[in-house]
């Protein structure tokens, strides 16, 4: 149970590299964390964590932005376009109507980018250049590649995405191609394009910046240390629960890490620690199977459909990391229709936050799980919101409403506003 809230802090492994190293989840194996390229443990093929030999506090943060919490990351400085510090908004209206003691949206839409993939990529791309690698790769339901696209241009790197054709929101695809990726469309789902570009990776054609990536989830990290420092300074206590969109459960597990370090570190109370709720699309929903059956692993789905394709998604795979950080915590997870992410959409939009489909899941989550009780009405909660509307502009025109043609004069707009 190395995956435990009251883990001990880790024993300090040759491996280590200043005080840096990978450890296996599985059988607990240890590698240097800057020698080769690894994304999986060469002994038993478990999941790969970053360990560090020191856990900083609240106290050794400073600056602004993901490098703010250096001291919680592998390295020092990353390939940056000033990623993070995204606002908590406050939602008065849907707070009531959601009827919780308090709900904050964490819009994660507000990264240069226009999504979260940006803390992972400033801490992954500047791995690859410690690794000296050449050309970069992912496979994406469109947030990552255009994140990769966008770091990787910056750090001076090749960049190679594959995407599930017909599949990508518009505006993740255009940012994609005009930074500069090579866009492979594959006749496949997310989930084939994982396959592909993990076996591309293991042959040596490219740095894999998926989430299997250890390195991008130290980056993502920082979400929920910004989140726990934003309650903190407004509620002087951090959030009961955080409820957020699940694909491969990358951001569960990277959350569910960044907690139990604060714990080992003696900075928070294992009590404390909010319960991580997960959101799913209906069809695309392996991992609330797995938490509704107690199952101890996740079905792949290899057929999957939601009209939020960030999170089309059958087969998560940090569910070895994400599943130990939702039972821990006391969290659930709860899958949602299309309609209800629609209108959790136009929820969020009407306080003027506005959000693409996978992200206003959250949102539709808790409404879900208040509604029947699992949440209660005292709860402090925060919502991740994971995208920016712009980023599926079709999504938003079909949840919005039509515009109304008028005349190019005064007269005729006037009698149009009056009819
Ligand atoms: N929300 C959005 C907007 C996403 O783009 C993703 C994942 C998720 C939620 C799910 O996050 O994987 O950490 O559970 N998008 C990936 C991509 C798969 O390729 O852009 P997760």
């Amino acid at each position: 149970m190395s995956l435990s809230l009251s883990a001990e802090k880790p024993a300090v492994p040759d491996d280590a590299d200043d005080g840096v190293w990978l450890e296996c989840i599985e059988c607990g194996e240890t590698f240097p964390p800057f020698e080769d390229v690894r994304y999986t443990c060469d002994e038993c093929g478990g999941l790969l964590e970053v360990r560090y030999a020191d856990l900083p506090t609240f106290e050794d943060f400073d600056g602004q932005g993901v490098w703010r919490y250096a001291a919680a990351l592998p390295l020092e400085a990353g390939v940056t376009t000033q990623e993070g510090a995204t606002p908590l908004y406050e939602v008065p209206r849907l707070e009531e109507s959601v009827g919780v003691e308090a709900l904050r949206i964490k819009h994660e839409g507000m990264n240069p980018t226009g999504s979260f993939k940006d803390r992972g990529m400033t801490v992954g791309v500047a791995v690859a250049k410690e690794l000296g690698v050449d050309r970069l790769a992912c496979a994406s339901t469109g947030n990552t590649s255009a994140a990769l696209a966008a770091y990787g241009s910056r750090g001076g790197m090749e960049t190679l995405v594959l995407l599930p054709a017909g599949k990508v929101a518009a505006g993740k695809i255009a940012q994609a191609s005009l930074h500069g990726a090579r866009i492979l469309e594959v006749d496949g789902n997310f989930d084939a394009c994982l396959d592909i570009v993990q076996e591309l990776a293991a042959g040596g054609e490219a740095y894999l910046l998926n989430s299997l990536n250890p390195f991008r989830l130290e980056g993502q990290k920082t979400i929920g240390l910004e989140i726990l420092e934003g309650f903190l300074a407004d509620y002087d206590a951090v959030p009961d629960r955080i409820v957020l969109p699940v694909g491969n459960a990358g951001n569960t597990s990277a959350l569910y890490k960044a907690f139990r370090e604060l714990v080992q570190a003696g900075e928070l109370e294992e009590s404390e620690v909010p319960k991580l709720t997960g959101v799913q699309a209906e069809g695309a929903a392996p991992m609330v199977e797995a938490i509704e059956n107690g199952a101890d692993e996740v079905r792949r789905w290899d057929e999957v459909e939601t009209r939020a394709t960030a999170i089309r998604i059958g087969n998560p795979v940090n569910a070895p990391k994400a599943l130990p950080g939702i039972r821990e915590t006391g969290g659930t997870a709860i899958a949602v229709s299309d309609e209800e992410i629609t209108d959790a959409q136009r929820d969020l939009a009407r306080e003027g936050i506005g959000v693409e489909p996978a992200s206003a899941a959250s949102v539709a989550g808790l409404r879900k799980l208040r509604a029947e009780g699992v949440v209660d009405d005292d709860e402090r909660v925060a919502c991740l919101t994971t995208g920016h509307l712009l980023k599926d502009p079709d999504a938003a025109a079909a949840a919005g409403h039509d515009p109304e043609p008028v005349p190019a004069e005064t007269e005729g707009v006037l009698e149009h506003l009056q009819s």
